[in-house]
C-alpha cells in the first residue's frame, strides 16, 4: 500500500520539517491524481508530492532540494500535453502550487490582477469579471489549468489573435529559484526598460528554470457585447480570405478565428444527438468567429454585416442571437476536441506557419500524410488567424499499440518535414515537454543550443528543475 520507496524515508523526514500539515503526500493513493496529465498518454508516479503553502515554504523547500540534489517537477492543473509536469518515473519529487491560490490583488485602474500561480485560470477570470475586466487567456482547459502553468507554458487559446498569447499578457513575476532564492520582478508597470527583462525568461520555460509562485497579469475592459457565428465554406483557401477581410473589416474587435475541417464536426454530430449538423448541407470547412467590444457599434449588426458583405465566400452561416447560442456554437469544437480520439490514444500536433501559407501547408501536409499512412486518420482543426493548426491523426480502429506507435511516428515526421519546407515551427503552443523533444533537438541550430544549455546552467546549476524536459537530461549531455 505504501509505494515510498525505502531510500527515501531520510527525504520525507527533511521534506516534512519543511512543509506545514499536509504539506507532503507520499501515500500511494494519494499520488495518484498527480501522476497523468491530460493527454492521458504517460502514468509516471512521482517520489512525493510536495504542497508549499506560501512563498517562504517554497524558498525553504526549493533550498533543501538544491542543497540534497533533490530532483523536482513542478506542477499546476495538469492540463498540459507534452509531458512536462509529471514526474519521470518515480524519481522526482512533484511541487504542486495547488495551495498557493490566492488572488492576490485586483485593481480596475491598472488594469491588472496579481494571482498566485495555484489559482485556477476560470476562478481568476471570474475575479476579474466580478471588477468589469477580462482576463483573456481562453481555452478549454481553463476550468482546471493553474495561472503558473498558463505562464510556464506560455498558453495560447482562442483569443491569442487579439489579445497575445500569454507572454503578451504577464507584466511581472515572482519566481522561487533553483536554489530557493525568491526572485521578485512582480510589478504591474506598463512601461519599464530597465535593463534585461528577466521574467521573458521563465515565460514558456515548462518549469526547468525556476518555479512561477505569483503572475501580475494585463486586465482589458470586459466587453458589453459578444457575437458568435459558424459558417460553412468550401476552401481552406476560402476561410483563409474570410480571415483576411475580418481583420480589417471587423479591426480589433475580433476575438476568434477558428477553423475546423469537416471530419471534425462530423465528430461532434456522431458524438451528440443532440448537436445536429449545422447546416443544410455539408461544407469542406467551417469557421468559428468571435467579435467582441463594447461602446457605441452594435456588434451584432456589424457581424451580420460582414458576413453579408462577404457572401462569395460564405457558403452559409449561423449568427447567434443569445450568448447561449453563442456558446452553444462553440460546443462544436468542444466536443470534438475531447471525443476526437474515441477515448483511445490519438497522435497531437500544434504547429503554425506564416498566416499567408496556412491553406498550402495544410493540402501538402495532408496529402504527404494520406499518401504515407493511408489508414490514419486526421482531424483538422485549429487557431488559423494565428497561423496555428492542430493536425492530428486518430489511429484506426482495432490497431494494436506497436502498429499505433509506428503510425504515430511516420505521421508525425511527415507533418514535420512539410513544417519544415514551409520554414514553420513544430510546436506552436502546447510546447516541447519531453513528448516533443527529439523532434525539437533534431531541428536546433548548434548556437541555440549553446545559449539555451547556458542558460539552464545558470539557472539551475544543480540540474534539479524539471530536468530532461525541453533539452536533454543533465546526464546524457556534457553541459562543462
Ligand atoms: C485547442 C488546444 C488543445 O486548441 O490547443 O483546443
Ligand atoms: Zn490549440
Amino acid at each position: 500500500m505504501n509505494a515510498v520507496p525505502p531510500n527515501s524515508a531520510s527525504l520525507i523526514a527533511a521534506l516534512t520539517g519543511v512543509l506545514s500539515d499536509g504539506g507532503l503526500l507520499t501515500e500511494a493513493e494519494d499520488l495518484v491524481r498527480y501522476s497523468r496529465d491530460w493527454s492521458g498518454d504517460h502514468f509516471s508516479r512521482p517520489l512525493a508530492v510536495a504542497r508549499p503553502a506560501s512563498v517562504e515554504e517554497m524558498s525553504a523547500l526549493m533550498r533543501h532540494c538544491h542543497a540534497e540534489r533533490i530532483a523536482v517537477v513542478p506542477q499546476g492543473g495538469l492540463t498540459g500535453l507534452v509531458g512536462a509536469a509529471v514526474a519521470a518515473d518515480g524519481n522526482e519529487v512533484v511541487v504542486s502550487l495547488e495551495r498557493m491560490n490566492r488572488i492576490r490583488s485586483i485593481s480596475p485602474i491598472d488594469f491588472a490582477m496579481v494571482v498566485e500561480a495555484g489559482c485556477i485560470l476560470e476562478d481568476a477570470k471570474r475575479a476579474a469579471e466580478e471588477r468589469d475586466c477580462i482576463l483573456p487567456i481562453t481555452f478549454g482547459a481553463q476550468g482546471s489549468c493553474r495561472i503558473g502553468g498558463n505562464v510556464a507554458t506560455n498558453a495560447g487559446g482562442f483569443n491569442v489573435l487579439r489579445y497575445g498569447m500569454t507572454r503578451d499578457l504577464v507584466l511581472g513575476l515572482e519566481v522561487v529559484l533553483a536554489d530557493g532564492r525568491v526572485w521578485n520582478g512582480l510589478k504591474v508597470l506598463r512601461k519599464d526598460n530597465r535593463g534585461y527583462d528577466l521574467k521573458q525568461i521563465f515565460i514558456g520555460s515548462e518549469g526547468t528554470l525556476g518555479i512561477v509562485t505569483a503572475a501580475a497579469l494585463k486586465l482589458f475592459p470586459r466587453p458589453t457585447q459578444i457575437e458568435t457565428a459558424l459558417v460553412g465554406l468550401r476552401s481552406i483557401e476560402d476561410a483563409m480570405a474570410l480571415y483576411a477581410r475580418a481583420r480589417r473589416d471587423c479591426s480589433d474587435l475580433l476575438t476568434a478565428f477558428e477553423l475546423i475541417l469537416r471530419g471534425g464536426i462530423e465528430i461532434t454530430v456522431r458524438e451528440r444527438k443532440d448537436f445536429p449538423d449545422p447546416f443544410h448541407k455539408p461544407y469542406p470547412a467551417y469557421v468559428l468567429i468571435e467579435v467582441s467590444g463594447g461602446g457605441l457599434i452594435n456588434l451584432s449588426d456589424m457581424l451580420v454585416n460582414f458576413l453579408g458583405s462577404a457572401g462569395d465566400l460564405v457558403e452559409d452561416g449561423i449568427v447567434a442571437s443569445t450568448r447561449a447560442q453563442g456558446e452553444r456554437l462553440w460546443l462544436y469544437r468542444e466536443i470534438m476536441v475531447e471525443r476526437q480520439g474515441r477515448g483511445g490514444r490519438y497522435l497531437r500536433t500544434d504547429v503554425s506557419v506564416p498566416i499567408s501559407r496556412l491553406a498550402d501547408f495544410v493540402a501538402d501536409a495532408l496529402f504527404e500524410l494520406g499518401r504515407a499512412r493511408p489508414d490514419a486518420l486526421p482531424v483538422t482543426y485549429g487557431h488559423v488567424g494565428d497561423g496555428n493548426i492542430h493536425l492530428n491523426v486518430v489511429p484506426p480502429e482495432g490497431m494494436g499499440s506497436e502498429e499505433i506507435e509506428r503510425l504515430f511516428e511516420e505521421a508525425e515526421a511527415e507533418i514535420f518535414a512539410v513544417v519544415d519546407r514551409y520554414g514553420g515551427s513544430i510546436s506552436a503552443e502546447h510546447g516541447i515537454g519531453r513528448v516533443k523533444q527529439r523532434a525539437f533537438l533534431d531541428r536546433i541550430d548548434p548556437v541555440s543550443l549553446d545559449l539555451a544549455a547556458g542558460i539552464k546552467q545558470a539557472f539551475d546549476p544543480n540540474h534539479i528543475l524539471s530536468d530532461g524536459r525541453i533539452l536533454a537530461p543533465a546526464s546524457a549531455v556534457d553541459y562543462r
